[in-house]
């Protein structure tokens, strides 16, 4: 029983499972992982594939070439397939003040080459998105950054990139990931919607899309599954970053399901329902307190929970009762056009209102609410 299985497309970064616990506050609490042993133990527990950054490679063998090679041996043996990769531009002391948005031109001019020679890794190894997560955009003040300046750069940047994939004919859109604050103060581009409308501005806007992470968006207060269906909405859900996060505070990074668990139940409803056939993506840390051998348990309680999850979305959608319950709050009616074919809004004046009557009516949310909590609590079917 929730057994993965790699046609259940579960992926996970290297740095995740290989993170080494170290914080603000203190030192690594784990040795150093080597790739080969990350793609190993996650083909073995089900997984679909791994997804990197340039340097996550290079934990263990200094040497590019010769980690590159060991980690294309250890995908062939596994069959672990590489849907996504992504370039660090957040580490290096250089990248202090940002890469693409940096307020040194010549940074700038080396952020894009870093990503322009990951790109090449990233369509060799066979991935269709490329992350771009721009953790030091950003500033602690208003005085420090033109704003404006920095998104004309920002969009120059990515111009630059979608030119240079669709040049070399490469089969790669770009994904954006948004994050309200952490490591910056603040960082362009904060929220699913704040991309959203970036993305517009861009020359190859239909390369580009999202890849919104669960506690990114709950930091910021907002509700992860809306925000999901709104990138839905827009075409615009390319990849996903799944993990937990309890409200608004520093980025956890929690085990999937291991922050709200009732967004978590109707993200996945929302993703198995939604029209999403993209990877799912774990980007989590496994917790500081645990060891070696932990890192794995916990890598499969994020394919475990979603699975489970799955299952009970299934449950609630197929009971007679939510149905119902469904039909008397009039969820979907929702589904159906406020005009009629061929009405006008002269046609509204002939409506035979009755505003009290309207206004008096309940829509029985609670019941409905109940009953998903009901399902998640595993009370029912
Ligand atoms: C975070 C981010 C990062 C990025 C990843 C891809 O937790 O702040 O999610 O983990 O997703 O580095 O660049
Ligand atoms: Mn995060
Ligand atoms: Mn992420």
């Amino acid at each position: 029983m929730y057994s993965p299985t790699p046609e259940d497309r579960f992926t996970f970064g290297l740095w995740t499972v290989g993170w080494q616990a170290r914080d603000p506050f203190g030192d690594a609490t784990r040795a150093a992982l080597d790739p080969v042993e990350s793609v190993r133990r996650l083909a073995e527990l089900g997984a679909y594939g791994v997804t990197f950054h340039d340097d996550d490679l290079l934990a263990v063998e200094p040497d590019r070439e010769r980690a590159i090679a060991n980690f294309k041996r250890a995908l062939a043996e596994t069959g672990l397939k590489v849907p996504m990769a992504t370039t660090n531009l957040f580490t290096h002391p250089v990248f202090k003040d940002g890469a693409f948005t940096s307020n040194d031109r010549d940074i700038r001019r080396y952020a894009l080459r870093k990503v322009i020679r990951n790109i090449d890794l990233a369509a060799e190894l066979g991935a269709t998105t490329y992350v771009c997560w721009g953790g030091r955009e950003g500033a602690e003040s208003e005085a420090a950054k033109d704003i404006r300046a920095a998104l004309d750069r920002y969009k120059e940047g990515l111009d630059l990139l979608c030119q240079y994939v669709v040049d070399k004919g490469y089969d790669i859109r770009f994904a954006i990931e948004p994050k309200p604050n952490e490591p910056r103060g603040d960082i362009l581009l904060p929220t699913i919607g704040h991309a959203l409308a970036f993305i517009n501005e861009l020359e190859h806007s239909e390369r580009v899309g999202l890849n919104p992470e669960v506690g990114h968006e709950q930091m910021a207060g907002m509700n992860f599954a809306h925000g999901i269906a709104q990138a839905l909405w827009h075409g615009k859900l390319f990849h996903i970053d799944l993990n937990g996060q309890h409200g608004p505070k520093y980025d956890q990074d929690l085990i999937f399901g291991h922050g709200d668990v009732k967004n978590a139940f109707f993200l996945v409803d929302l993703l198995e329902h939604g029209g999403y056939d993209g990877p799912r993506h774990f980007d989590y840390k496994p917790l500081r307190t645990e060891d070696a051998a932990d890192v794995w348990d916990s890598a499969a309680a994020n394919m475990r929970t979603y699975l489970i999850l799955k299952e009970k979305a299934a449950a609630f959608r197929a009971d007679p009762e939510v149905q119902e319950a469904l039909a008397n709050s009039r969820v979907t009616e929702l589904a159906q056009p406020t005009l009629a074919p061929g009405e006008t809004y002269e046609d509204l004046a002939r409506d035979d209102f009755d505003l009290d009557k309207a206004a008096e009516r309940g829509f029985h949310f609670t019941r409905l609410n109940q009953l998903a909590l009901e399902h998640i609590l595993g009370v029912r079917g």
